[in-house]
C-alpha cells in the first residue's frame, strides 16, 4: 500500500467526535467530513440512506452526486443488496457502475447494518486505481460500526 492510513488514530478520533451526540444524521455528517480530510487520494465520500427500495443521498463531501440509487444498481446498490462491503479496483470495469464524479476510478462501499436492518451505505471514491485494500475495508467497517453504536437508530 502506498498510502497507509492510520486507522487506529482515525478510530479514536471518531469515537471522540461522536461522543455526546446521538443523532444519526449529525454523526454521519461529521464522519464524512473526518474521512474526507483524513484519507489520502480520495475525491468523494458520502452516505446514502435506504428509503423504501432506493438509496437516497445523505451527508457527503465532494462534487454533487446522484441523489437516488435503486437497490441492486451500481456499486452502492450492489453492496446494499448483498449487505457486504464491495471493493472495486476499476469502476470502469464494474457492470452497471453509476458515474457521479468523472474523476473517480476506484471505489469502496460499506453497508450500514444495525442488527438485521440495512440503513444505507458509506461510499468512498478515489481517482487512483486500486486505491482501497483490506486495511481500508477493515478500517471503514470499524468506523461504520462506531457510527451506528453511537447514534440512535429510528425504529
Ligand atoms: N459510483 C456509485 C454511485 C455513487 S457516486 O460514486 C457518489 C455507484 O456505482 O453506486
Amino acid at each position: 500500500m502506498t498510502h497507509p492510513t492510520a486507522y487506529d488514530d482515525l478510530l479514536s478520533q471518531t469515537r471522540g467526535l461522536l461522543t455526546g451526540e446521538r443523532d444519526l444524521l449529525a454523526n454521519a455528517a461529521n464522519l464524512t467530513a473526518v474521512l474526507y480530510h483524513s484519507l489520502p487520494e480520495i475525491n468523494w465520500v458520502g452516505i446514502y440512506f435506504l428509503k423504501g427500495n432506493d438509496l437516497v443521498l445523505g451527508p457527503f463531501q465532494g462534487q454533487p452526486a446522484c441523489t437516488r440509487i435503486p437497490l441492486g444498481k451500481g456499486v452502492c446498490g450492489t453492496a446494499a443488496s448483498r449487505c457486504e462491503t464491495v471493493l472495486v479496483p476499476n469502476v470502469h470495469e464494474f457492470p452497471g457502475h453509476i458515474a457521479c464524479d468523472a474523476a473517480s476510478n476506484s471505489e469502496i462501499v460499506v453497508p450500514l447494518v444495525a442488527g438485521e436492518e440495512l440503513l444505507g451505505v458509506l461510499d468512498v471514491d478515489s481517482p487512483v486505481y486500486s486505491r482501497f485494500d483490506e486495511a481500508d475495508r477493515r478500517g471503514l467497517e470499524s468506523l461504520v460500526a462506531i457510527l451506528l453504536e453511537r447514534s440512535d437508530i429510528a425504529a
